[in-house]
């Protein structure tokens, strides 16, 4: 299928609602001294917290300041995630509190959007659970909210928009959250059917973005001052297989790192079964690429990875982290994990504790197993019973506390560049930044450090963090 990028006219009519809108919330600010609030709440990864950016900058070109607190607020938009079951619980649970929020602001407008109610039995929850709701859009419609919430302004009814076409839609401002870490899109949708996932059926195809567009956007935040600049898609490896040219995602990463500027970038996430050697080459050879690889496996074990539809064996997987390492000895490799996969027996349990002490990850997101409505494994036979994927999970965990944390020792005494991030949320006496390979550090110095490269010499080396004294 050829990726429809969407046609500068469907962009144009949108910019044309948001100014009917601004009109009208200009109009408000005027008669009471303030602007109308509009808060944004995500779940979710990356990818969501990008289209969030997205919304929020047509909330402000709309007009509308954008705030903290949704009490606040005249229009809340809670952007859904469906990856886990936990996390349908939590947008649900939050949309659930706003509807005190709205009692006492009738004029609140409230509309939910991402991958939850990209599919059909959440949106008839929404329906008929959350009448207060006033509109729902799906992943593909981000670019139709000026619209959306003009039509419902004015025509009152509650409307929902879940049958637009997936497309790329370039031009639609941006409000990013941070002036130093940005977000960018390069490519969107997932081909892969993973067979535990609902990503393939909330995000619809691969669609790359033109790469002179990523090639702008990243200019532009490097002169805007950006100092790290994560390249985003669900698997960036088969980055423009749907444009039908012969330029991959190797070539654009090799292309980026060549802006001149003191930035870094970063890349997620990346599909085993599409990862090169290529690409390794090209970490290896740019200074502002980050010496950081997010590799999921998955499992440790063959037959679960076929039942996972993966696409690939530990063979493989480890050809490709063995290359990484003889390249680039100091990388630092992470991985996603899931515990208790339907018919994970303790053998195969063991393979993926077992890949652990091979491989040894710096970090590791895991997860357990959650079913999805509509995917093949949510029907698979033997499921596995709670008590056991909590076990499992907690060895896991506890491997990975051990090696993480013998890997960071060598860490003791180095100095290292850190990107600040300002106090520490856990104590802000201290302030916390992230290594080129995403550690967290803390260390002691001023708040006019954020968003500065610092360099660390490291003092202390736990599991989850390393310590360390601003040095020249
Ligand atoms: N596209 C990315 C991952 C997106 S989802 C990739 O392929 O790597 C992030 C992680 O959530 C996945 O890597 C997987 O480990 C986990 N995940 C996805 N579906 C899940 C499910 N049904 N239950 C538990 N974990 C899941
Ligand atoms: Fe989900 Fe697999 Fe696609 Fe990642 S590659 S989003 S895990 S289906
Ligand atoms: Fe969740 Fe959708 Fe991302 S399901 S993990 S927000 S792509």
């Amino acid at each position: 299928m050829k990726t429809k990028i969407l046609p500068i006219e469907d962009i144009n009519a949108q910019f044309e609602y948001m100014n009917l809108i601004r009109a009208e919330n200009d109009g408000f600010a005027m008669e009471n001294g303030f602007r109308k609030g509009a808060f944004v709440m995500t779940f979710g990864c990356q990818q969501n917290e990008a289209d969030s950016e997205k919304i929020a900058g047509m909330a402000q070109n709309m007009g509308y300041e954008i705030v903290d607190t949704p009490e606040k607020a005249y229009l809340i938009v809670v952007n859904t995630c469906a990856i886990r079951e936990h996390a349908e619980l939590k947008a649900l649970s939050i949309i659930g509190q706003y509807k005190h929020i709205k009692q006492k602001n009738p004029n609140l407008v409230i509309a939910v959007c991402g991958c939850m109610v990209t599919q059909e039995h959440r949106v008839n929850d929404i329906k008929f659970k959350y009448p207060y709701v006033d509109f729902v859009f799906s992943t593909a419609a981000i670019h139709k909210l000026p619209e959306l919430l003009f039509k419902k302004v004015s025509k009152g009814k509650r409307l929902y928009c879940n049958d637009e076409e997936y497309s790329v839609a370039e031009g639609l401002p941006i409000r990013r959250e941070s002036n130093y870490r940005a977000w960018v899109s390069i490519m969107y949708g997932c081909n892969n059917f993973c067979t535990y996932c609902i990503v393939p059926y909330v995000r619809g195809r691969e669609r790359s973005r033109r790469k002179e567009e990523i090639i702008a956007e990243v200019r532009g935040l490097v002169a805007d001052g950006y100092k790290d600049i994560t390249l985003l898609g669900q698997n960036v490896n088969s980055y423009g297989k749907d444009m039908g040219f012969d330029y991959d995602f190797a070539d654009l990463l090799d292309e980026l790192a060549e802006i001149e500027g003191d930035y870094i970038l970063h890349f997620m996430t990346s599909h085993p079964k599409d990862a090169t050697k290529k690409l390794v080459d090209v970490i290896a050879k740019h200074k502002t690429i980050a010496k950081q690889f997010h590799l999921p496996l998955q499992s440790g074990s063959d037959s679960i990875l076929k039942k996972m539809n993966r696409h690939y064996q530990m063979d493989k997987y480890l050809d490709i982290v063995d290359y990484m390492k003889t390249k680039i000895p100091d990388i630092v490799i992470t991985s996603d994990i899931i515990v208790g996969f339907p018919g994970e027996t303790e053998e195969d349990f063991e393979g993926t504790l077992e890949a652990l002490r091979r491989i040894r990850y710096d970090m590791i997101y895991s997860f357990i197993y959650s079913p999805r409505k509509g995917t093949p494994a949510a029907e698979m036979p033997d499921q596995v019973p709670n008590n056991v994927q909590s076990e499992r999970f907690n060895r896991l965990l506890a491997l990975q506390n051990d090696i993480a944390y013998e890997i960071n020792q060598k860490h003791m005494g180095q100095t290292i560049r850190v990107l600040c991030d300002g106090p520490s949320k856990n104590n802000p006496e201290v302030l916390c930044g992230r290594t080129e390979g995403n550690k967290i550090v803390l260390f002691n110095g001023s708040v006019e450090n954020t968003g500065n490269f610092v360099n660390i010499k490291i003092t202390k080396c736990e599991t989850f963090a390393l310590v360390g004294e601003i040095v020249d």
